[in-house]
């Protein structure tokens, strides 16, 4: 039997600026884009949650009220519905959180990086391990384990550190964290470096870093020691090149496809990809799809 500690605590790191989508992140946050009928942030927190956790802590700033709005109480919205009769769209805003899990919100004053939001975490994960979720990869598994449970798994059964990743074309390095590992048993492999953003003349590998990690609370002394790196900005995997040298840290191949829904281009193709799969929305969405593609001329449905 494992001896090694569940995760319990999963940070959100969501104070980022979201530039890639302006104009609509002026007021809006990235990680409240939606997928069909859900915002990034849910689908991460759902995943967090089927792994085991049950304090969620969001790494905010002061423009990002929308999402400590969406954990809270909603008093007048579920009286109107009430009253109203509409209990399936009170069922909907009532269970976005079940009742044993809680939502922390800490401050990150300045955007000084990913490093700096997880330490921004630190006074409430403590030395525990812990998980890091980025709402904006978005990881589908139909019906199958979500990637943080397959991760917490293996970190459970083992007592490394765990990180997600994913093969990507070598001319995309530059875009990513990339490892070096051991040769891989199964879906895990020791981590023996780690780079940000390498070109892809001097990666190590093509595997790339995505955003879920299963960390060593040992990572918070670390960050605290990171200066600034690749872009100016505290880097996590900085922090985490100075775990290997003191800690296993297993690279982990998770079961899933990933959507980069912090690029156009992955946010639409998650968007079409959820719908097409939609319990309700499937076979219009595809009937839609397929008008779209014949009227644009891309298949002739003749
Ligand atoms: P990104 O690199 O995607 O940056 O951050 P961003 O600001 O969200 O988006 P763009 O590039 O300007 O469009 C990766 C993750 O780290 C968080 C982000 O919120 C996102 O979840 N982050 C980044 C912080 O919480 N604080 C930071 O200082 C930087």
């Amino acid at each position: 039997m494992a001896s090694n500690p569940r995760i319990r605590k999963a940070v959100f790191p969501v104070a980022g600026l979201g530039t890639r989508f302006l104009p609509a992140t002026k007021t809006v946050p990235k990680e409240m884009l939606p997928i069909v009928d859900k915002p990034l942030i849910q689908y991460a927190v759902d995943e967090a949650i089927e792994a085991g956790c049950d304090t969620l802590i969001f790494v905010t700033n002061r423009y990002k009220h929308a999402v400590a709005d969406y954990f809270d109480k909603a008093y007048e919205l579920e009286q109107k519905l009430e009253k109203s009769g509409k209990y399936e769209q009170l069922d909907l805003i009532r269970n976005i959180l079940p009742p044993h899990v809680r939502a922390v919100f800490v401050t990150q004053a300045e955007a000084l990086g990913l490093g700096h939001a997880v330490l921004c975490a630190k006074a409430i994960v403590g030395d525990e391990p812990f998980a890091v979720l980025l709402p904006d990869d978005l990881i589908w598994n139909r019906g199958d384990d979500g990637a943080l449970k397959q991760m917490a798994d293996a970190a459970e059964a083992t007592g490394a550190s765990v990180i997600a990743v994913q093969d990507v074309p070598h001319e995309q390095t530059a875009s990513y964290g990339i490892v070096a590992t051991d040769a891989f048993a199964g879906r895990s492999a020791r981590i023996r470096a780690i780079v940000e953003k390498p070109k892809p003349e001097v990666a190590p590998s093509n595997l790339a870093v995505v955003g879920r990690y299963v960390l060593d609370g040992r990572i918070f002394d670390l960050l605290e020691r990171t200066t600034p790196g690749a872009g100016g900005e505290i880097q996590l995997t900085d922090a985490i090149a100075t775990l290997l040298a003191e800690k296993t840290v297993h690279a982990y191949r998770f079961k899933g496809t990933r959507f980069d829904c912090g690029t156009h281009l992955g946010l639409i193709e998650a968007t079409i990809r959820y719908a097409l799969d939609h319990e309700t929305l499937s076979d219009a969405a595809r009937g839609m799809m397929k008008n779209a593609l014949s009227e644009l001329g891309v298949v002739d449905l003749d």
